[in-house]
């Protein structure tokens, strides 16, 4: 079924997301990914995302329910789904459980949403050191999990890229975003039971660990 990950900026969700992908062959659908795509796409609606995003803000709430409704619709989403990002305000969190409530089959089970928890002074760290795989998607981090060779993928050879919105500024932004609009959303889901927090500051695999443990003994 479902499987929501929640975390602040850096807290490690599409690490993760990819990781349980592997594990679980089911797809990760991350908000955040499909906006810096609709951003690079150099449309009226890819400018004014872009801005949004620079400054740390989030996009409307219709703009992405409207988004991952359509990519739940995708046939590869009929097994269940990691998202990543998303639901990010109290708003897309009563979307995203009514959609679910319509939907058939493993898509339509309860969800099982997870915090990732990070303390601040590692998540700075992790923001200013995050690199990205343009061409696979790989995330990397010069400090805490490096490529084999400096700003180079170890999969393909892509020269890695970094994030505009992973400026110290532009952190600040985001984390003041998460605190007001963000961690409301982890309260409603701890509310309805079926939810979990992880430590993520131990090894990626530890962290992929604890999700899977804690996620089969839900089932
Ligand atoms: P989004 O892309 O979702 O950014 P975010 O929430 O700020 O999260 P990050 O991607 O920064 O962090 P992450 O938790 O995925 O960490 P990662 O695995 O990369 O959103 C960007 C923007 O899009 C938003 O600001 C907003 O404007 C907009 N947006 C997105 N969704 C939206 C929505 N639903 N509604 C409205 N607007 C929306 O890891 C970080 C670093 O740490 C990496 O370098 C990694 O290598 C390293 N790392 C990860 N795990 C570990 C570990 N266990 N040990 C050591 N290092 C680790
Ligand atoms: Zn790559």
């Amino acid at each position: 079924g479902p499987i929501l990950l929640l975390g602040s900026p850096g807290a490690g969700k599409g690490t993760q997301a990819k990781e349980l992908m592997k594990l679980w062959g089911i797809p990760q659908i991350s908000t955040g990914d499909l906006l810096r795509s609709t951003a690079a796409s150099g449309t009226d609606l890819g400018h004014q995302v872009k801005e949004i995003m620079e400054k740390g803000q989030l996009v409307t709430d219709e703009l992405v329910n409207q988004m991952v409704a359509v990519r739940l619709t995708l046939p590869d989403c009929a097994r269940g789904f990691i998202l990543d990002g998303f639901p990010r305000t109290l708003a897309q969190a009563d979307w995203l459980d009514a959609h679910l409530a319509k939907q058939t089959g493993a898509a339509g089970l309860p969800v099982v949403a997870v915090r990732i928890q990070v303390d601040y002074t590692q998540l700075l760290r992790r923001i200013a050191g995050r690199r990205n795989c343009p061409v696979c998607g790989t995330i990397y981090n010069i400090y805490l999990n490096p490529p084999k060779v400096p700003g180079i993928c170890d999969l393909e050879g892509a020269s890695l890229q970094q994030r505009s919105d992973d400026t110290e500024e532009c952190f600040a932004g985001r984390m003041e975003t998460y605190e007001k609009l963000t961690a409301p959303v982890i309260e409603h889901y701890r509310g309805q039971g079926r939810f979990f927090e992880v430590n993520g500051d131990q090894p990626v695999a530890e962290v992929a660990a604890s999700i899977v443990s804690s996620v089969e003994r839900l089932r």
